[in-house]
């Protein structure tokens, strides 16, 4: 019985393989067929230059340079002729770096309109996948449907994502992908009027490769605007909208370290304000308290208890003290003890002008603003809180910046940056540190020293800080009534007001005084602009 049981489920087993191969094959290539659909599909987008929501050069401000590079190559797409009679070649590529929100998506956007050629633009994180070479295949197609659109213009925006160095990632897929947009944009067989534009955040991160010329022969940096940008570019955002009383002019020079991105959603959230107390037309109000929005956060409804009000009162007038006594820190415009955002109140200092070089001085005065209101707290009640965490952690960032970049340590032979790098020794890493610290103690001296000494006037503004919660520049300017900011005199010693300003000397003054530049001399380069944030938000 159980031999013929097992003979049966033998034969029945021999006569049905075939089948069961044939069942289990085609179930491995449904499994597979259905992984291949759930994988995402990304198509290059071909943008028309009609397109309805296309972006003109009008719309775009304050970027100007960048604007100019980049006509050019519009002018090049749309007349090659005219370049290649003279033998000129199209710009390979052109890469758009900057912070973000400086307008570079927009700027592509807006070559994409006004050159007439065909766009192609697709994002670099759509490349990189689990899967191994699908990223180089997309590049491949990329090119290849540009190129058969030629001349056309491709955009690779978000560049970082597959552009980082190589030698770091482990898988091999994005350095794949890398290498086989080197080979595009200059490899074997490139012909035809192909420019390709990118964008990027980070140019140091970037394969020097992808940089070379040939490549992304030009560079553009799109900078955060300067004072007249920013009002052509709240301009540009105000268009649609109704105003009245509103000094742009004003607005644009109360917003400096602010992008474009930001003043876009600066003017929108004013006109939110707007619409919510039912106006008709934006008023100046609404663009304070939009900016305080965008820079301090959204208020919050915290409760402290009285001592702890306290302590927050002491602490904001500490740093709105040290700001006012100071004589290269920005004015305050406004002291809250109001929560805001992550902070429990916060000092708000705008700058007159835009300013792009910062002296060792003005570092330190800077340091010192920051440490002022740890030091009240610790003057008034005698004990510090964990309130200064974010101001100490930006004391640190300045301190190391100090030593490490701009070599403006304490020590007299620190004629060279002291860097953090691998290789350094034992012995340098020691004066790095204690570089480091003697930067925040000068500071903090400081800020001893001018609390200490005006110990009245952090006791008044306190006071009626706890009293109002606010306080604008006029009762800052009242309380202040009769204190002068203090001077530097020459060797870096703080003095009071009325001590002789150091002079230039004549030949100087009136080099600097001359209108126009001589001709043919070489404009000197733009320095790299380091705006620290305008708040300082305390506790
Ligand atoms: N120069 C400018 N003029 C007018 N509007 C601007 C400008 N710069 C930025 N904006 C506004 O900010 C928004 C965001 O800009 P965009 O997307 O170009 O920034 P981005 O530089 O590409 O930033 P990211 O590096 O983060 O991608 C735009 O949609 C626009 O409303
Ligand atoms: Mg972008």
């Amino acid at each position: 019985m159980d031999q013929g049981f097992a003979d049966s489920v033998k034969n029945f087993g021999l006569e049905w393989s075939g089948v069961f191969t044939i069942v289990f094959m085609f179930l491995i290539c449904f499994f597979l067929w259905r992984t291949l659909k759930l994988m995402p599909r990304t198509k290059p987008v071909q943008i028309k230059p009609e397109a309805k929501s296309s972006i003109g050069w009008e719309q775009i401000a304050g970027v100007d340079e960048a604007k100019d590079e980049l006509r050019e190559v519009v002018d090049f797409l749309r007349d090659p002729k005219r370049f290649r009679a003279l033998g000129a070649r199209v710009p390979k590529g052109v890469l758009l770096h900057g912070p973000p929100g400086t307008g570079k998506t927009l700027l592509a956007k807006a070559v994409a309109h006004e050159s007439g050629a065909q766009f192609f633009s697709q994002s670099a994180a759509s490349f990189v996948e689990m899967f191994a070479g699908l990223g180089a295949a997309r590049i491949r197609r990329l090119f290849r449907e540009a190129r058969k659109h030629a001349p056309a213009i491709v955009f690779i925006d978000e560049l970082d994502a597959v552009g980082g160095r190589r030698g770091s990632d482990f898988s091999g897929e994005r350095e794949q992908t890398l290498n086989q947009l080197l080979v595009e944009m200059d490899g074997f067989d490139t012909s035809g009027d192909l420019v390709v534009m990118a964008a990027s955040n980070l140019l140091e991160k970037l394969d020097p490769a992808l940089l070379r010329p040939g490549r992304f022969d030009r560079q553009v940096f799109v900078s955060p605007p300067d004072v007249s940008g920013r009002e052509r570019i709240l301009e540009v955002h105000t268009r649609d909208k109704p105003l009245r009383d509103v000094d742009l002019a004003e607005v644009a020079a109360q917003t400096s370290g602010l992008t474009g991105a930001d003043l876009a959603n600066l003017c929108n959230e004013a006109a939110i304000r707007c619409a919510r107390r039912g106006g008709v037309a934006l008023c100046r109000e609404d663009f304070d308290q939009a900016l305080e929005r965008v820079i301090a956060g959204v208020q919050s409804r915290r409760v402290f208890n009285d001592h702890e009000k306290a302590v927050i009162a002491y602490h904001e007038a500490g740093h709105a003290l040290c700001a006012e006594l100071l004589p290269s820190v920005d004015r305050v415009h406004k002291i809250s003890i109001v929560p805001r955002g992550r902070a429990l109140g916060y000092t708000l200092n705008l700058p007159d002008e835009d300013r792009y070089l910062k002296t060792r001085e003005e570092l330190i005065d800077h340091m010192t603003v920051l440490l002022g209101g740890r030091i009240a707290e610790q003057l008034v009640f005698g004990a510090v809180t964990t309130g200064a965490s974010d101001d100490l952690r930006r004391v640190a960032q300045i301190a190391r910046a100090m030593v490490c970049e701009y070599a403006m340590g304490t020590a007299g032979a620190a004629q060279r940056a002291i860097t953090d790098g691998e290789g350094d020794s034992e012995h340098f890493r020691r004066v790095r540190d204690e570089e480091q610290q003697e930067l925040a103690f000068e500071a903090t001296r400081a800020a001893r020293g001018l609390l200490g000494g005006h110990r009245d006037k952090l006791d008044e503004l306190a006071a009626a800080l706890l009293q109002r919660e606010v306080l604008e520049r006029p009762q800052i300017e009242r309380i202040m009534d009769g204190v002068p900011r203090l001077r530097r005199a020459p060797g870096g010693e703080l003095r009071a007001a009325g001590a002789p300003a150091p002079a230039l000397p004549e030949a100087v003054i009136a080099a600097v005084r001359a209108p126009a530049r001589a001709k043919g001399a070489a404009e000197p380069p733009a320095p790299r602009r380091s705006t620290p944030p305008p708040a300082t938000p305390g506790v």
